[in-house]
């Protein structure tokens, strides 16, 4: 078992569990939950169906009422009209300020509930149980939490920490591959922004299941980079910027697919190997990154290359970056493996990224 305590500004301390099986320990951590009386389970249909009755019946028999809302899976759901639709369950159900909502499921859940809990009478208290390997290292670490509004991704929402963090990272036996290759894009990122020993190790693994084997140490490694960014920077007005390494290019190119084409980790991907060419052709990154970076994608099945895509739509894209400040836009790039570092590019600059 791992466990890793993250404290924030205002000193809200909360900590993230990982250990294989613990989805079926919940009823040793009684004390953790003694103080809710209504519990609601947010969580999404394919993960109702492994996980829901074991978590629930667990919670019962701490003497908890258990509710559970269910969602349809996928980005669609991330939306102010699921929203409302879930605020009026908690209405019905006759959820109060001292009740607890769970955010049973991936990024998608665990952003949407985490949005709700943080609104919903100014505020209730929320625990993330992540069973997508995206949402074990990312996603439910940080606080971010919100939806979109049409295809522009997380406009709305707000920073609101979780009370704990459950993680089981058993769940990846029955994540599809897809979208467990799509995680392992953010496990190299972690990699490649903060330590080459776990690039290393991510590219000794021959098998996918040598890979699973170690999956505890590899979440708690991605986990504690991330916290430790977090802690420092909870708003992202500074070095929290590093976690955005490859985010940029990844980001247009998964809007200008409208999330069809590539997922959030091939997106990253390209983005990843795409500003390590730059920043090598610039003389900031050793050749031997880029050539390291190449492989470890390849070795996952993510992609590296940039698709074919038209500038003028990419530069209207492009500009609708949250993260410009007027004309400069800040990049994490990486002059080796392991170490990140922001730089300031002009806009004409990253548009000359997508040639
Ligand atoms: N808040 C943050 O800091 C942050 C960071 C990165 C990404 N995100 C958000 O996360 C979302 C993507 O997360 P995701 O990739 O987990 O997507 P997701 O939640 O849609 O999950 C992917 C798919 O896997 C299924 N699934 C999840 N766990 C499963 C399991 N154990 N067994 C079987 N099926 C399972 C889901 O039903 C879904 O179909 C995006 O909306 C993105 O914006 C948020």
């Amino acid at each position: 078992m791992k466990e890793i305590v993250c404290t924030i500004e205002n000193n809200h301390q909360y900590n993230i569990i990982i250990q294989n099986g613990l989805l079926d320990q919940i009823g040793k951590l009684a004390n953790l939950f003694d103080k809710y009386k209504n519990v609601v389970i947010i969580t999404d249909k394919n993960v109702a169906k492994y996980y829901l009755t074991k978590v629930k019946k667990q919670l019962r028999k701490l003497g908890l009422d258990v509710y559970a809302i269910i969602i349809t899976p996928g980005e669609i759901s991330k939306s102010l009209a699921e929203t409302e639709e879930i605020y009026y369950k908690l209405q019905d159900i006759g959820v109060t300020r001292t009740d607890l909502i769970i955010a049973l499921g991936g990024g998608v859940v665990g952003d949407l509930a985490g949005f709700v809990a943080a609104t919903y009478l100014r505020g209730i208290d929320f625990i993330q149980m992540p069973t997508s390997l995206l949402a074990m290292v990312d996603s439910s670490v940080g606080g971010k939490v919100g939806v979109d509004l049409g295809f522009s991704k997380n406009i709305i929402g707000s920073f609101y920490q979780p009370k704990l963090v459950l993680t089981d990272p058993k769940c990846l036996e029955t994540l599809p591959d897809k979208y467990l290759t799509d995680g392992m894009g953010e496990v190299i990122k972690y990699g490649c922004i903060s330590s080459s020993k776990l690039f290393l190790r991510l590219m000794s693994f021959q098998y996918q299941e040598d890979l699973l084997e170690d999956m505890e140490e590899i979440i708690a490694k991605c986990v504690t980079i991330k916290r430790n960014v977090v802690e420092a920077d909870e708003k992202e007005s500074g070095i929290r910027r590093i976690l955005n390494f490859g985010h940029t290019i990844g980001h247009v190119v998964e809007s200008y697919f409208k999330f069809k084409r590539f997922t959030h980790g091939e997106a990253v991907a390209i983005g990843m190997y795409q500003i390590t060419k730059m920043s090598t052709q610039e003389g900031i990154t050793t050749s031997k990154a880029l050539e390291n970076l190449r492989y470890i994608l390849e070795t996952y099945g993510l992609p590296w290359e940039l698709p074919e895509m038209d500038k003028n739509k990419v530069i209207e894209i492009l500009s609708k970056d949250k993260k410009f400040e007027g004309d400069t836009l800040n990049v994490c790039v990486i002059p080796k493996i392991g170490q990140a570092e922001i730089v300031k590019i002009q806009k004409d600059q990253a548009i000359q990224l997508f040639k």
